[in-house]
């Protein structure tokens, strides 16, 4: 089975999570395509999305699907993105798309986040992927060399602009056993706006698509 098959495997099974009259997050990225065009055609009708990104909300909207702003929504009912890698503990890495700032800000406002990826993209422990951080412009060499020094390779991603009109460094090489001391470490650098890892609010529940179906991960069962 290929790679999309399975994301696609794997943002069905997310649908059974989506109930009636709920408020739903919706992330960004190929999974997550998958998954809006499921809402699309499923049969419960529920009381709108907020989206993590343009790319997403045109797709949401072309569907017929009403986008709510995050600030009139309250706290939502759920929340369903994918993830570039993702670890036992549910922390992921993410932000592949550049869509990190938003996905995080719409996942803290949720109450249980369903991660949806393939099997390649759970790893042991984190970094193989290069962390995706989004940065002030002004700040892009100051925060480089800061990420150095936390033992990173910075690549700034060129010719990408965020939906905040900001910018992308990729971090190569980062030791991230303890995603969530890094995640804080990052987060005080002046002039970063947001980092790919989501450790300190992980995923709730983890859907993987392999061969042989959709394995569930939530945290009783690592
Ligand atoms: C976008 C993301 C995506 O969830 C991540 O990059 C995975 O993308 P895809 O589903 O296309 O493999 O974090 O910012």
């Amino acid at each position: 089975m290929d790679q999309n098959e399975k994301k696609r495997l794997a943002a069905t099974a997310a649908i059974d999570h989506v109930e009636e009259g709920m408020l739903i997050g919706v992330g960004t990225g190929s999974t997550v395509n998958f998954f809006i065009d499921a809402l699309g055609a499923m049969k419960r009708s529920i009381r709108g999305a907020v989206s993590s990104s343009e790319a997403s909300t045109s797709r949401l909207a072309g569907l017929g699907i009403e986008v709510v702003e995050l600030n009139d929504a309250g706290t939502l009912d759920i929340y369903v993105d994918g993830a570039d890698e993702a670890d036992p503990n549910l922390h992921l890495i993410k932000g592949g798309g550049g869509a990190l700032t938003r996905e995080k800000i719409v996942a803290a406002a949720s109450q249980k986040f369903v991660c949806i990826i393939d099997d390649s993209k759970l790893v042991d422990v984190l970094g193989q992927f290069p962390l995706p951080v989004e940065v002030i412009p002004m700040a892009r060499s100051y925060v480089g060399r800061q990420l150095v020094a936390a033992g990173g390779q910075p690549e700034l991603r060129t010719g990408f602009v965020t939906d905040n009109g900001n910018q992308i460094i990729d971090v190569h090489n980062l030791r991230l056993s303890d995603a969530a001391a890094m995640e804080t470490r990052l987060n005080q650098i002046a002039g970063v706006v947001s980092v790919g890892i989501f450790a300190q609010r992980p995923a709730d529940l983890l859907l993987i698509g392999a061969d042989n179906g959709v394995r569930s991960m939530g945290p009783t069962s690592t």
